[in-house]
């Protein structure tokens, strides 16, 4: 294996689709960096078309996605059927849009229904008809003045099952909100009432007690005061207008490759055991992704409310049953375990997992037994991961594996090199390690549940971690 060689030396400088997206919004980005690849940071995408209708805790931007199909894809033939990207992880679809935009096949499996609803409308989004999206926007507007002079009662109801520890919504807010919600069941076309959903699920936060930072938190907590009052209607038609715009930009640039035949498909499922049979034909030539990092970022709880508001979970069961199911578990759910048997056989990485185990043993599940629980069962499934990634790859196909380091109770877990470990015991060559982006020391992890863990002077890293399944 050879490594921190810059395995994508022929990536393009630039792409004319980024250079139009960044003229029109008139934001700098970051340059590649001089192994080619720009910093990833999702703060780009803010300032994206489309990509920056929900905000997500994601590995990387729509710059680095085009950075990386260049460099794989320098001459994409017009004939025959487009190569297909894959995203196992696909969050709110930064991969699997960036790739459609560039006329790519994509697929893409994202495991928390809220994320992968986004994703979905944002894969359809070019191809809706404005004529009559524009219509309900102004029928949202009469209708929410009505509300404001005279007080509607709602047919939608609070979701029964969701708790929070302060009133999610003051009573003036949560009232809008239920006739938000009766405004947007009643769309008829699917597709349509969905963009309203994920527009709302963006912003219903930002009128809430509570928020991101970026764990989901109470306000006060936050030091930030209760939102008694407000127009929430307004702001989720400001939202809305924003994705109009970015519609209408999108179809009013036109991309040369993109087609509605072209296929384009986000399976709200769990790639690990899914994604062999709904992949069966077809073959993937590039995977790019960014899997949970080892650092306990809850994607479920901080989803909470989008997924009991938009009915997209009804009870704590399905919460549980998707934080099992999660790429690497969560602390809370396998702190308490017996010790976790390793599925891996890496040394160095046993060996490191016994030193956690033996750090503050007396605090049990809270100390270094809890943690090493953890890693193992992150490890396990990246072991898994990669097993199912080189039955889904073509011969000679790509996959680009963007991760991070993490340090816990002081030890520091280079998950760049032992992912390449994992992915080689399950016969994928490494063609390089990456390195992308260094971050200050200390990670977030150090600094909330396991802060207790000592220093150790670690830098914070990601890199890219490029594997291929060999020609056989
Ligand atoms: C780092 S995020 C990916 C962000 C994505 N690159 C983007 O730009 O939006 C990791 C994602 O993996 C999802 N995930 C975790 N376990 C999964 C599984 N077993 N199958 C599919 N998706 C999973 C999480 O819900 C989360 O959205």
């Amino acid at each position: 294996m050879k490594r921190d060689e810059p395995p994508l030396g022929n990536i393009r400088r630039s792409s004319p689709l980024m250079a139009r997206q960044l003229d029109l919004f008139a934001t700098g980005t970051d340059q590649p960096t001089d192994g080619g690849l720009r910093d990833p940071a999702f703060a780009e995408n803010k300032a994206l078309p489309i990509h920056r209708w929900v905000p997500w805790i994601a590995g990387y931007s729509a710059g680095f996605v085009d950075d990386v199909l260049a460099t794989y894809f320098p001459r994409n033939s017009a004939d025959g059927s487009p190569p297909v990207v894959l995203d196992p992880f696909a969050g709110v679809g930064t991969t699997l849009i960036q790739a459609m935009l560039r006329g790519y096949q994509t697929v893409g499996f994202e495991i928390n229904p809220y994320a992968a609803l986004a994703a979905q409308v944002k894969v359809r989004a070019p191809f809706l008809d404005l004529s009559k999206l524009k219509p309900l926007i102004d029928a949202l507007a009469g209708s929410s003045r009505k509300w404001q002079s005279k007080p509607k009662q709602a047919c939608s109801v609070a979701p029964k099952g969701f708790r929070s520890r302060i009133p999610f919504f003051s009573p003036a807010i949560e009232q809008q909100v239920l006739c938000i919600l009766d405004f947007i069941n009643s769309i008829e076309v699917e597709d349509l009432r969905n963009l309203f959903r994920i527009a709302f699920g963006s912003v219903m936060v930002s009128f809430s007690n509570y928020t991101y930072e970026p764990s989901l938190s109470t306000r006060p907590g936050a030091g930030k005061p209760l939102i008694e009052k407000g127009d929430a209607a307004a702001i989720l038609m400001e939202k809305l207008r924003q994705m109009i715009m970015d519609i209408e930009w999108v179809q009013a640039h036109g991309y040369p490759h993109l087609h509605l035949s072209t296929s384009h498909q986000v399976f709200n499922a769990n790639f690990m055991t899914t994604a062999e049979r709904q992949l069966s034909g077809l073959p993937v030539d590039l995977m790019i992704t960014s899997p949970p990092y080892m650092n306990n970022y809850h994607y479920v709880r901080n989803t909470r409310p989008q997924l009991y508001w938009l009915s997209l979970a009804d009870a704590s069961s399905a919460l549980k049953q998707l934080e099992e199911e999660n790429f690497g578990k969560f602390w809370q759910n396998v702190r308490t375990a017996i010790p976790l048997e390793p599925r891996f056989t890496d040394s160095k990485l046993h060996l490191l997992i016994r030193q956690l185990q033996q750090i503050r043993i007396e605090k049990g599940p809270y100390g270094g037994l809890g943690w090493a629980n953890y890693v193992t069962a992150y490890f396990n499934d990246a072991q898994r991961f990669f097993g199912v990634l080189k039955s889904v790859l073509k011969p000679r196909g790509v996959g680009l594996i963007v991760v991070g380091n993490s340090i816990i109770q002081g030890i520091e877990f280079r998950v760049d090199e032992f992912f390449s470990e994992l992915a080689e015991s399950e016969g994928l060559i490494v063609e390089g390690v990456h390195p992308i982006r260094q971050k200050r020391v200390g990670a977030s992890i150090t600094q909330s549940s396991v802060r207790r863990g000592e220093r150790n002077g670690a830098t914070l890293y990601e890199s890219a971690v490029i594997v291929r399944r060999s020609c056989g």
